[in-house]
């Protein structure tokens, strides 16, 4: 499992977050325009406590949320109990508990494929994908002001350009999103900021900060697994 401590330890202030995030759903239609998924089987992967699901189960057939920390994969059961299309499973990306070439959009946003060391779900997600199908990841681009500093400050390893080459060997189209998140109040924002970085970042985010909206911007990856016959 890749570390998420800020869903992991503070779920309550993360659905915070997912709520105050691209109020203006700029991923969300740009998903729509690189695969959409109207009357098509979806797993959402690293799906967390479910926030993204109902939004695809809205136009989806069937949408299954994998979920490796079982907490959380209960809080996402719960969240969708209502909704017949949605089933969640406890797994991982290396192993989708999904058969092959049985869905049509593998996505994951922040979750598991931060680029060298993803190869493994990667594979999975072409294994399940049928052909024509697309795998959608959404990360955050490091590169952007003023969220991405922060990022750097906070991660100082993480090599933007290194993970934007290695999706490009690996075949992906990638597209730049900005969105502006924008929270109730100062309190939540700051709530917000405090389980997304250390503490020093955190308070350098906020005293750098005025009023109660940020812009962040996205990376969209996506790769298509082929349709054709591969012919030897
Ligand atoms: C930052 S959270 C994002 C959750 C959700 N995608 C959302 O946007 O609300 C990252 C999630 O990835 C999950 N995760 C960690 N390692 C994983 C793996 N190997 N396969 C799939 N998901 C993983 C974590 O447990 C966590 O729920």
């Amino acid at each position: 499992m890749v570390p998420s401590p800020n869903i992991w330890h503070w779920p309550e202030v993360y659905e915070e977050e997912n709520r105050a995030q691209d109020v203006h759903g700029v991923v969300y239609t740009a998903l729509r325009e690189a695969c959409d998924w109207a009357g098509r089987d979806v797993v959402d992967v690293g799906c967390g406590t479910g926030f993204h699901l109902p939004m695809f189960a809205a136009a989806a057939r069937t949408v299954t949320g994998v979920e490796p920390h079982p907490p959380l994969a209960e809080l996402a059961r719960r969240r969708t109990l209502d909704q017949p299309g949605v089933r969640v499973q406890t797994g991982s990306a290396e192993q989708l508990p999904l058969a092959d070439s049985s869905v049509d959009l593998v996505h994951a946003r922040t979750a598991y494929f931060f680029g060298p060391g993803c190869g493994a779900g990667i594979a999975e997600a072409m294994r399940v994908l049928r052909p024509g199908g697309a795998l959608a990841i959404v990360d955050l681009d490091a590169t952007a002001h003023p969220y991405g500093e922060w990022m750097r400050a906070d991660l100082p390893h993480y090599d933007p350009s290194a993970v934007e080459a290695f999706f490009d060997a690996q075949g992906f189209d990638l597209r730049r999103l900005d969105t502006e998140w924008r929270f109730p109040d100062r309190a939540t924002l700051e709530r917000v900021l405090g389980i997304e970085f250390g503490p020093r970042v955190a308070e350098r985010a906020a005293r750098g900060t005025a009023g109660t909206t940020l812009t962040v911007r996205y990376r969209l990856h996506v790769r298509r697994k082929p349709r054709g016959l591969e012919i030897s």
